[in-house]
């Protein structure tokens, strides 16, 4: 691998090379969202817990400080939302010129396996890719559903992640699954990272899944709204933090987040 990609994947992974991802990329097709409102001011107490913020350019340019202190991974794939007909109907958003000036460290990409846009989406990933690997950025590839949540078993996300893989991604988000999810990791020859998805009941249900997929081989999270949409954002993403890197339990974790909790 050349110099310029690994020092970038590098720049996005603690030394362990396990990863803590922090997306606010959401309004991109869903608008103003609940605990979004000023992306500047959520990520201000959390960001430090993190390894890189996932992120459109737009945001990126009105809402987040230049001394920011954390690796960029910018959003490159959008131009549908909620109120359209349908959300795999994406395009790239972003030129790898934008990317280069913008100063980030790595793109992000969703492509739609299986829905009427496949070949497009796919045709988008293979194209960033292309662009992208010639200055030594790495693409990740986003897994996505649209409003099909329940598309997310481990023979859909297999198969997704491998074709993710084979078009030449260098790191693959993915929903987690209860089972098989470590038959998901192995198929796929580059690095999982496991996708968040809606507000969870409960923190522990959170670090279960986080802690399950982290032991199954995933190299850690991208995950949004279960921390900035928690009352106290900065327990959960201490907690987080603490089984990404530090290998903590799920008791370890639940207690560290009471504890930071209590101390409030
Ligand atoms: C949407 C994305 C988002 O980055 C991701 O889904 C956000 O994380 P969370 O679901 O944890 O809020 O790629 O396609």
């Amino acid at each position: 691998m050349e110099w310029g990609m690994k020092n970038r994947l590098q720049q996005l992974m603690g030394p362990d090379g396990k990863c803590f991802f922090m997306p606010i990329d959401h309004g991109y097709f869903q608008g103003p969202t609940s605990g979004l409102e000023k992306p500047g001011e959520t990520i201000k107490p959390i960001i430090s817990f993190c390894d890189a913020l996932f992120v459109t350019r737009g945001v990126l340019r009105a809402a987040i400080p230049t001394d920011l202190g954390k690796p960029i991974i910018l959003r490159v794939s959008g131009g549908t939302s909620m109120a359209g007909k349908d959300l795999a109907n994406e395009i790239l958003t972003t030129s790898v010129e934008e990317v280069i000036r913008l100063n980030a460290s790595a793109v992000g990409i969703s492509v739609f396996v299986g829905s009427d846009y496949e070949k497009e989406t796919l045709g988008n990933l293979s194209r960033m890719v292309n662009e992208c690997e010639r200055y030594g950025i790495p693409v990740m590839a986003v897994t996505a559903v649209g409003r099909e949540l329940d598309k997310r078993d481990a023979r859909y996300l297999s198969l997704a992640c491998r074709i993710c893989a084979e078009l030449g991604a260098r790191v693959v988000k993915t929903y987690w699954c209860d089972k098989d999810f470590d038959k998901v990791v192995k198929g796929c020859p580059v690095p999982v990272v496991m996708a968040g998805g809606p507000k969870c009941e409960s923190e522990k249900e959170v670090f279960e899944f986080v802690y399950d997929g982290m032991q199954k081989g995933a190299i850690g999270i991208n995950l949004g709204r279960n921390v900035w949409q928690n009352p106290t954002p900065v327990a959960i993403a201490k907690a987080l933090q603490a089984i990404i890197h530090k290998k903590v339990t799920v008791k370890e974790a639940v207690d560290m987040c009471n504890e930071l909790k209590n101390a409030k």
